[in-house]
Formats: C-alpha cells, structure tokens, sequence
C-alpha cells in the first residue's frame, strides 16, 4: 500500500511548536517575490527560517519513498530543519542527519526530531571542514541520499560535494538545491565531469535541482524524467516565452536564466 503523503505530519510538526509554514506561494500572487515559493515560517509575528525546499518540492521528495529505501541520509544545510525533518518522515526507516552552521535552527530541529520520535540528528558544523567525522560518526561512513542546500556559489557547493564523495554508496542520490535558480549549472556540469557520474537537472523543481547518480532504474528515471526536461525542448520553450514577454513588455521583463538541461544516461 502506498504511503499516505506526509505534508499532513510535517506541517503539524513545526505548528505544534508554534511555527507556522510558509510554502508554495506563487511569487505572481504575492508581489513577485520570489522567495515565497519557498519555505520560512511565521513564529512570533514575524518570518523566521532561511528559505527551505519549496512544497512542490517536498512533493517531489517524498514519492521517491516509491522507489528507494535509503538508510542513511546527509543534509548539508539544516536551517530550521525542513528538508532534515521531511526526509526523515519520507524515509522512516533512514537516519537522517542534517547540519548547519546555524545552531538557533539546529537547536528547534532536534527539540522537533525529539518530540516527534524521528530518527536523526541536526548537528552544529561547517562544511565542508566537519563533514568527515560527522560522517563517519553518524552515518557510519556512508550516505545513499545527500541533499546540498549550504553555501550557493560554485566553489562552496564543489567543496560540499567532494568532500562527500568518499563516502556516497554505490547506488547513491546526491541532490544539489537552487541549482538553476543561483546560477550554479557551471559548477555542477564540473562536478559531472570529475565524479564521472550521471547528472540531471531537474528544470520542472521549483529551484531547478540538481541529482547525480551512477545508475538508476528504469521507474526510478521515468519518475524523474517528469520533473526534467529534454535539452532542444527546455530550450525552445524558453526562448518562446522571453519572445513573449519581450513582446508584451508591459507584462514582465524576460528572464535570463539559462540553463543546458540534460538527458538521462542510466
Ligand atoms: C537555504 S538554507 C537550507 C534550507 C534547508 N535545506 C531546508 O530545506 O530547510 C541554507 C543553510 O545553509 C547554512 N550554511 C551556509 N554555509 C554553510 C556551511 N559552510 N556549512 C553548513 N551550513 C551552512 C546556512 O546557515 C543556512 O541555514
């Protein structure tokens, strides 16, 4: 039987505490903010958190309990914990370790983690400089599904990632947050070419992810290619709409992000 989803839970989770989220805005609706597409939650009369995974991207996120079970899960990047506390109720089975230079977010994630008998831990560290034994101490020096979400510039995200690298398993997922949207395509088509692995871009997420991967299955890559576009067809449709709204200027200015997109290859 298919697990029921678990946005039910999650939001309860953080309301009990007092903290309301915030998700899933279209940024057309509410003054062309961006940010409001992801998550940050009201808590005191005001807006606290630092922009997690966006609700159609938990979406996205959860039904990968479809087709993987893995044991042992990194986020680099905890915040206020959502994306720790999503996968940890996505994947009950995992323990899931998130981290974060941030101990105020650290601190609620683990009194939520504690409350909610969930199995992992927020820790307080830097990476990419604490990973190895945090790794190696929590996770017993192996991860199945990593989620990047720390610094967003190219050189922090590589140093992320290859720092990480000794450790990922065979059949590993390694999502790279915001890809698209800080412009870090260049840095992740670099760590591509260095892991020797399989990237995907995952256009149809909220923040334009990425995944790398050595191989996965056929259901697996049909889910994803749902959320991924094909290169020629990203591309048309993106100089379609800027021709658009070029011609409706009074509309919208274009958008110049750009972005290759990728083909599966597992
Ligand atoms: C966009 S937020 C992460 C959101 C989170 N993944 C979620 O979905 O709720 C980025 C976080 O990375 C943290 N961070 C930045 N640089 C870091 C580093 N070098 N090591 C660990 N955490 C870092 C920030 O403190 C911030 O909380």
């Amino acid at each position: 039987m298919t697990m029921p989803s678990i946005l039910p839970r999650l939001y309860a989770i953080y309301q009990q505490a007092g903290y309301t989220p915030m998700t899933g805005y279209s940024p057309h609706l509410i003054n062309d903010c961006m940010s409001v597409q992801f998550t940050t939650f009201l808590h005191e009369g005001d807006i606290r958190g630092d922009f997690g995974i966006s609700l159609q991207e938990v979406q996205f996120m959860e039904r990968l309990n479809d087709y993987l079970q893995p044991k042992n899960i990194l986020v680099i990047g905890n915040a206020y914990g959502w994306s720790t506390i999503a996968l940890a109720l996505t994947f009950p089975q995992a323990r899931v370790i998130g981290v974060d230079i941030n101990s105020r977010g650290v601190d609620l994630t683990n009194q939520l983690i504690r409350h909610n008998k969930l199995q992992g831990i927020a820790l307080s560290g830097r990476s990419p400089a604490d990973m190895a034994p945090i790794i190696k101490e929590q996770l017993a020096g192996t991860i199945d599904l990593a989620l990047i979400d720390a610094e967003h510039t190219i050189e922090a995200m590589k140093a992320d990632f290859f720092e990480i690298q000794p450790f990922l398993s065979e059949d590993s997922l390694c999502f790279f947050h915001d890809l698209i949207g800080h412009n870090l395509v260049p840095g992740f088509l670099e760590i591509i070419k260095q892991s020797r692995k399989n990237g995907l871009i995952l256009t149809r997420t909220t923040s334009g992810m990425g995944l790398l991967f050595r191989t996965i299955n056929r259901p697996l890559a049909d889910y994803l290619n749902c959320f991924a576009d094909q290169s020629h067809s990203y591309a048309l449709y993106h100089g379609l709409i800027n021709h658009y709204l070029a011609a409706n200027s009074e509309h919208r200015s274009p958008c110049d992000k750009t972005c290759p997109g990728f083909d599966l290859t597992g």
